[in-house]
């Protein structure tokens, strides 16, 4: 097997560090699986019989540059990079292997123990860095035949690599995902025997593996995989919860849950901001807590973009997704997804347009993404008519955002200026001229400049029996 160019060095001085060691010393892993599905990779996992410490100290000396060795005696492991290529050492091992077990590795294994404790055949591959058989393929699972036709699985009873560690289930989703690969029957039924046991494993690993199917170009594929496994239900059931149809006097609502990783692969075409797509994920998520069956309205789910608002900072909260911005950011498009909606309807005047970009301010464009890849209507003539509505609001939106600048808008009046003028504190009366200010803009009742805003405050504190102080 050929390397790649400029790794051919790197490796062929590992190789003779591991030589003058004594030890057969392979590289393994995610980088000969990249190799050969001609993927760009920078982490290089290599595997030595012996030492993987001592091969990393030794090779870390043939490269001028290389950064001081990470030493990780816990796990037997070590690793340096160099320039932008980051390698990592072990020594072949009988334990399961797994870069952050709790478990110290105990006991020396030959390569081949090595391989058969790996996640999955294409992740299982070895080609040998020794100088006497460099570059030599060593695939002791069917590896190849199984990157050939496309095949996530396990190296040995996939019971016993899936309760070595359970994220293993959640990673071959997310490998049939990315890399568009089917699992094997086999391990297919053993994710759906074993889903229980992802409940052991921690909200950050679990996240890390969910973001990466979010992240692929048709994300749907791993969501229905982790829903039929049963997966999802273990550490998502709000989505899980979305799944099925119910009818009632001869009328149906839509399967959420369909509908909603269709509005997912949608968006995934336009964007590929994380939270976007998370944001796609959750618009609809409180569909199943809202549901009603009104009489002559059918099924009706009000209000379910507030409540979503709240569900989506509970799943972050579990799923231990950050707090801060990124969760302000899906919550502000699930409460306001419906909004663009309706304002395609008739005689929207442009107060209404005014407010949602006020209330929307820089987040628009993402806004009207996620309305847009909520279109999943199958007929035709609809998704036309919704398409056509939405670029006619785009336009409005672009034409008022042009001569009244509501993105970061801020009132040209201040509380500021409002405590100095009438020589009052902060309280009530600042909040009530400043929301007076801000509404009759909004409105279109006095324009957008300091001028006409001072005027109101004046007539406004009137009203209140307030007087400037000079
Ligand atoms: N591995 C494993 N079980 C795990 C994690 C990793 O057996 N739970 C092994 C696999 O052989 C894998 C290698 O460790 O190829 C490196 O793991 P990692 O860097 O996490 O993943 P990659 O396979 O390199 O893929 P990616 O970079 O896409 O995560």
């Amino acid at each position: 097997m050929n390397f790649p160019p400029e790794h051919q060095n790197y490796l062929t001085q590992i190789g003779l560090a591991g030589k003058q060691l004594g030890y057969p010393t392979y590289v393994v892993g995610g980088y000969v699986r990249d190799l050969f599905l001609q993927r760009p990779c920078k982490d290089i996992d290599v595997v030595c019989v012996g030492s993987g410490i001592e091969l990393a100290k030794q090779a870390a000396k043939m490269f001028e540059n290389a950064s001081t060795v990470s030493i990780f005696h816990h796990f037997g492991t070590a690793m340096f990079k160099v320039n932008d290529l980051e390698f990592e050492f072990v020594g072949a091992r009988k334990e399961s292997y797994r870069s952050d077990s709790r478990k110290p590795s105990v006991e020396n294994g030959t390569l081949e123990d090595d391989q058969i404790r790996r996640d999955f055949t294409i992740n299982a591959l070895a080609i040998s860095l020794s100088p006497h058989d460099y570059g030599t393929l060593i695939d002791s699972f069917e590896g190849i035949k199984d990157l050939n036709n496309g095949i996530i699985r396990t190296p040995t009873d996939a019971n016993i690599t899936f309760s070595d560690d359970p994220l293993r289930m959640l990673r071959a989703i997310r490998f049939a995902t990315q890399l568009n690969f089917k699992l094997h029957p086999d391990t297919y039924n053993a994710i759906k025997t074993n889903r229980e046991r992802l409940k052991i494993i921690s909200a950050e690993r679990i996240h890390t593996e969910l973001n990466k199917i979010i992240m692929t170009p048709v994300p749907s594929v791993g969501f229905k995989l982790l829903f039929d496994t049963g997966l999802l239900h273990q550490f998502f059931p709000e989505l899980s919860a979305m799944q099925g149809i119910e009818e009632r006097n001869g009328i149906q609502h839509k399967d959420n849950f369909y509908h909603t990783i269709k509005v997912l692969d949608n968006i995934a075409q336009t964007t590929n901001n994380l939270w976007l797509r998370w944001a796609a994920i959750m618009h609809d998520i409180a569909k199943p807590l809202t549901k009603r069956f009104e009489g002559s309205l059918g099924w009706t789910f009000h209000n379910h973009e507030m409540v979503g608002a709240k569900v989506a900072a509970q799943v972050f909260k579990r799923l231990k997704l950050p707090l801060g911005d990124e969760l302000k950011f899906v919550q502000k498009m699930v409460a306001l997804h419906q909004r663009p909606m309706m304002l395609t309807k008739e005689n929207i005047t442009d107060s209404a347009v005014r407010r949602i970009l006020f209330e929307v301010g820089e987040d628009i464009e993402s806004l009207m993404t996620l309305c847009q890849a909520d279109m999943t209507s199958k007929q035709e003539w609809r998704v036309k008519k919704y398409r056509e509505d939405y670029e006619y609001l785009k336009e409005r939106m672009t034409a008022i955002e042009a001569s009244d600048q509501l993105r970061n808008w801020q009132p040209p009046i201040s509380g500021e200026i409002i405590m100095e003028t009438f020589g009052i504190k902060p309280g009530r009366p600042v909040g009530i001229i400043k929301d007076a200010i801000r509404e009759a803009i909004l409105d279109g009742i006095i324009p957008n400049n300091y001028q006409a805003a001072y005027q109101l405050m004046l007539q406004k504190a009137l009203e209140i029996d307030l007087t400037p102080i000079k």
